[in-house]
């Protein structure tokens, strides 16, 4: 990507990320997203955290709790939570139905936590992310070890082409000691069945299909804010 588009693309960002935390209120429980995207939104957060807006946050990952914590936000732990009032996170594909492949940044099992517990669930993105079907962005899986090699097996009677995911020469391992495995499945025509498919496979921990937990999205194109929302 040139630097151009690339900071074409932050400044889509910051402003889905503007209009997003201009709907957090006084006293609301903040699940906060991990990823560049989300950063934004934490980084806006706490600017108004600063200017008196009083809120305690929920990470979605270590990477975004300690970023958090630098900035000046109250933190719960995410064990702690029963309730989130809104959460705000990117995505790394979204389709107009609100459904989403998320995960690229390995946060997939917390952030789907975050959602789950979240009254409003929203989602910031540029707009790259809107597809017409998902799939070209590899679906991450988080494994539990022990399992990998089954679930690879499983993964494979799905159709699905499996990658460990690495971190330079080490296997990649998530806030939770797992491994992701980045599926291609080509263009999935229905998550929603490929995301129970995924969830009956024992040792799958968690994986990127996000179906039916986002309430809004708010993507950002060439200056102007567009929104999806759930159809009432
Ligand atoms: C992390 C995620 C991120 O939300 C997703 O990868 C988008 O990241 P970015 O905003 O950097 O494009 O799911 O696990």
């Amino acid at each position: 990507m040139s630097i151009q588009s690339e900071h074409h693309q932050d400044e889509e960002k910051l402003a889905a990320a503007k209009a997003a935390v201009a709907l957090v209120n006084d006293h609301d429980v903040v699940g906060l997203g991990t990823g560049s995207t989300a950063t934004f939104a934490i980084q806006e957060l706490a600017a108004r955290v600063k200017n008196g807006l009083q809120i305690k946050g929920v990470a979605s990952s270590v990477k975004t709790a300690t970023l958090a914590i630098s900035l000046g936000i109250e933190m719960l732990e995410l064990g702690t939570v029963s309730h989130i009032d809104i959460s705000i996170d990117g995505a790394d594909e979204f389709t107009e139905d609100l459904t989403l492949i998320k995960g690229g940044g390995g946060a997939l099992f917390r952030e789907k936590i975050v959602a789950s517990l979240s009254k409003n669930s929203i989602i910031i993105t540029d707009a790259s992310k809107k597809v017409t079907k998902l799939g070209a962005f590899k679906v991450p899986v988080e494994v539990v070890p022990i399992a990998y090699q089954y679930v690879v097996t499983q993964i494979e009677k799905l159709n699905g082409l499996t990658k460990l995911r690495l971190n330079g020469a080490e296997t990649y391992l998530t806030d939770n000691h797992n491994y992701i495995v980045d599926v291609d499945f080509g263009l999935i025509n229905e998550p929603g069945k490929l995301s129970v498919d995924l969830n009956q496979i024992d040792g799958v921990f968690a994986h990127g299909l996000f179906v039916n937990l986002t309430a809004q999205i708010i993507m950002a194109k060439e200056g102007s804010l567009i929104k999806f929302t759930k159809p009432k």
